[in-house]
């Protein structure tokens, strides 16, 4: 899985599980650019990073409709070309449903779905060019129908269907759009675990290989793969990186 000569693009790659797809993806051979609005994580994990290859950080807010088309021409002045786009970052508030308000879906939708719509609309031209793959990112929580997630689950499940659709519409120009559903040792898994510590332990003690995944090694791996000519004949599928937790049929 050789990424040599690529350039990818990482949203919320300062932290988490994009940061761990940055590290996996670099390690590959791709030259990386990270976006992400928290300057000082974005700053550490560029300094981090730069001893395995090129890295560049844009403290970006992706929830900014302009900021779409500013990211990919700041990526293509730095790297000259794009070939693999993740749409990881995405912010949430969890409540159970009867409190949440439309700011807590306001906040779901426009960190997370709007700027994947965004995004890979303003990265089509490249991605058409160079054969390329997108990576977005769905949710158990999603797919499950977590409680107290609603906001988030919708927005995750919306993200599903955008993507099943840009991959039919795009297999003809030969780019890839595949979705991870992941389960991660993350700060966004620390916060929801000390807000619903009930909800987090239930959902760890079913994990059936028994541990959370890492960022890197088991989610950055997969991210490789979904990015790499190995899996080419792989588009609109939800891979589920969750330790065996949940089956779709
Ligand atoms: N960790 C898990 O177990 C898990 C489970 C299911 C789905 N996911 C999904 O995987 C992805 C990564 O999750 P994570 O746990 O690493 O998240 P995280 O909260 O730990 O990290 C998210 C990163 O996105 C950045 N970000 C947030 N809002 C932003 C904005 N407006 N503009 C730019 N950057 C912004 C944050 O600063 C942070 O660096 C998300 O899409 C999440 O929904 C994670």
């Amino acid at each position: 899985m050789n990424l040599e000569g690529k350039v990818a693009l990482i949203t919320g790659g300062a932290g988490g599980i994009g940061k761990g797809i940055a590290t996996a993806m670099i390690k590959h051979g791709a030259k990386v650019v990270i976006v992400d609005i928290n300057k000082e994580a974005g700053m550490s994990t560029q300094r981090q990073l730069s001893e395995f290859g090129s890295i560049h950080f844009m403290e970006k807010d992706i929830s900014l409709r302009e900021s779409a088309s500013e990211i990919i021409n700041e990526a293509l002045a730095q790297f000259g070309q794009l070939d693999i786009l993740v749409n990881n970052a995405h912010a949430s508030r969890q409540a159970p449903f009867i409190e949440t308000t439309p700011q807590d879906f306001e906040l779901s939708f426009h960190t997370g779905f709007y700027p994947t719509v965004n995004l890979m609309q303003a990265a089509y031209e490249q991605l058409k060019k160079n054969k390329g793959f997108v990576i977005n990112f769905a949710s158990g929580a999603g797919i499950s129908g977590q409680v107290n997630q609603s906001s988030y689950a919708s927005a995750k499940e919306a993200i599903r269907g955008l993507t099943r659709t840009v991959a039919n519409e795009w297999a003809k120009d030969g780019i890839n759009v595949n979705l991870i559903s992941p389960i991660a040792k993350t700060e966004g898994v620390q916060q929801w675990r000390e807000k619903f510590p009930e909800q987090y332990e239930k959902v760890v003690s079913g994990i059936p290989l028994g541990r959370m995944g890492d960022p890197e090694k088991d989610i950055g791996e997969v991210a490789v793969f979904l990015s790499s000519e190995s899996s080419s004949y792989i588009t609109g599928q939800t891979i589920m990186v969750d330790g065996g937790t949940l089956k779709l049929t």
